[in-house]
């Protein structure tokens, strides 16, 4: 019969490789909590209505990346493609800001956009995400920015840069648009057809085209940092002078306009050299519209996500070495052996330790074969002629140094061993 294989760009974690998430994702929780935030966790799928209000309808994601599909009632549901959206309709719904602000949450957990698949760039990806409700001061956003850092630095994350840019005010975007479109429409014919299409839906994001010629043509462009509002400008600089306090190094970069329509004031990315065409690992910004937005109260808001496909990428190899899978294997063999073998496996395992038996093998040659390939620390061997002693031998599989040890409270006896060692 023909193989159904996976979805392109949607990737299975095998067993080795779950370590080193485990390991990334128990830092990024630390991190979290350590900050202050708590984790929620919020459905995979939403309204469309959701992502297209809070995205934007002229974004790459909702126009063409989203996975959407009809309910049984003809109802339109989308996988949700990042968790600002979906933490913010959740904070809103709760009533949330009728508790003290601020609030801090952080998420972690599978996105979804169809995009076209390579290194670093995937359909079903996972993200570790946080959202600060409730302050617009410029340490909020530093604060959040210091998480993003430390955690990467903290994972060892080779050749790290935070790009900053303030999107100022909506006021202040709506003032820069026509400055921009003059300057765009003069250099027209250099750029690509999507970033001329663009010009008329939203011209911020030609600034932010990857393509070569686009990129010479708004080399020059007018900087949406020179057009801030006093209020922005402070904003910008008070940030950008909480960062030099707590020694967080950054790059002022003007083309950074974010893919997602609910930022304002401040936007960051991090990237790094080692990524590739996909080089931001995490990114984020401050979107004080969005709750009002979606339907709840005027509540700033700041928050990143980071791409943890994009951090295992670049985790050095020897950070999350795998943990030691097993550490006894059971050596059950003959007839009575086997019947109390399956009654010791069960007892180490209820007091906690692992361990692990191949029924299929039947004699003492076959099991210390499969002792050895399952990389148990110990075998405990148990024949017949042991059962009807009372006692196993427990043998060290490394230094093949053995022991005899009574049955009864075996269980007890390795459990205070370990507790003592
Ligand atoms: P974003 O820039 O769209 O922002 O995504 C954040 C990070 O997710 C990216 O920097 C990247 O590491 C990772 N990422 C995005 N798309 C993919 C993909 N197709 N494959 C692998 N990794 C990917 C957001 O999602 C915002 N919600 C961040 C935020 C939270 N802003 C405020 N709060």
């Amino acid at each position: 019969m023909d193989m159904i294989k996976g979805i392109k760009g949607v990737k299975d974690i095998l067993p080795e490789e779950t370590p080193r998430w485990r390991f990334i994702e128990d830092a990024a929780r630390r991190w979290a909590l350590c900050y202050g935030y708590q984790e929620i966790r919020i459905p995979i799928f939403e309204f469309t209505a959701l992502f297209a209000r809070s995205i934007g309808t002229t974004t790459d994601i909702v126009e063409k990346e989203m996975y959407t599909f009809p309910d049984r009632d003809g109802t339109s549901l989308t996988l949700r493609p990042e968790g600002t959206a979906g933490t913010v309709r959740a904070f809103i719904e709760h009533n949330r800001a009728a508790d003290p602000l601020p609030q801090k949450y952080f998420y972690i957990g599978p996105m979804f956009r169809h995009e076209r698949p390579q290194a670093g760039r995937l359909r079903q990806f996972h993200q570790f995400g946080v959202e600060s409700f409730g302050t617009s001061d410029p340490r909020a956003d530093v604060e959040a920015i210091a998480l993003l850092w430390r955690l990467l630095s903290d994972l060892s994350l080779p050749d790290l840069t935070l790009e900053i840019n303030s999107l100022g005010s909506s006021g202040d975007r709506v003032a820069y648009k026509p400055i921009l479109l003059a300057f765009l429409s003069q250099q027209e014919s250099h750029l690509c057809a999507n970033c001329r299409r663009r010009m008329e839906t939203n011209p911020l994001r030609v600034l932010d085209c990857k393509v070569p010629d686009c990129r010479a043509a708004t080399e020059s462009a007018p900087k949406l940092t020179d057009h801030l509002s006093p209020e922005a400008r402070t904003h910008f600089d008070q940030v950008l002078t909480g960062l030099a306090a707590i020694e967080i190094p950054y790059r002022l970069n003007p083309r950074l306009v974010r893919g997602l329509d609910y930022y304002c004031l401040t936007s960051f990315e991090i990237t790094s050299t080692h990524l590739g065409a996909q080089n931001a690992v995490g990114a984020g910004g401050r979107y004080d519209g969005l709750v009002e937005t979606l339907g709840g109260p005027s509540v700033p808001a700041v928050g990143f996500a980071v791409g943890l496909e994009r951090v295992s990428l670049m985790l050095p190899g020897t950070a999350a070495s795998s943990s030691h899978d097993s550490f006894y294997y059971v050596a059950a063999f003959g007839e009575e052996g086997s019947k109390f073998g399956l009654v010791l496996l069960d007892e180490l395992r209820r007091v906690g330790l692992s361990a692990q038996c191949d029924y299929r093998a039947s004699t003492l040659k076959a099991h210390l074969r499969q002792a050895d390939r399952s990389k148990c620390r110990y075998a405990i061997l148990l024949g017949d002629d042991e059962a009807g002693r009372g006692f196993v031998i427990l043998r060290n599989l490394e230094s093949k140094v053995q022991e005899e040890l009574p049955l009864v409270g075996l269980a007890s006896l390795l459990h205070s061993r370990i507790l003592t060692r």
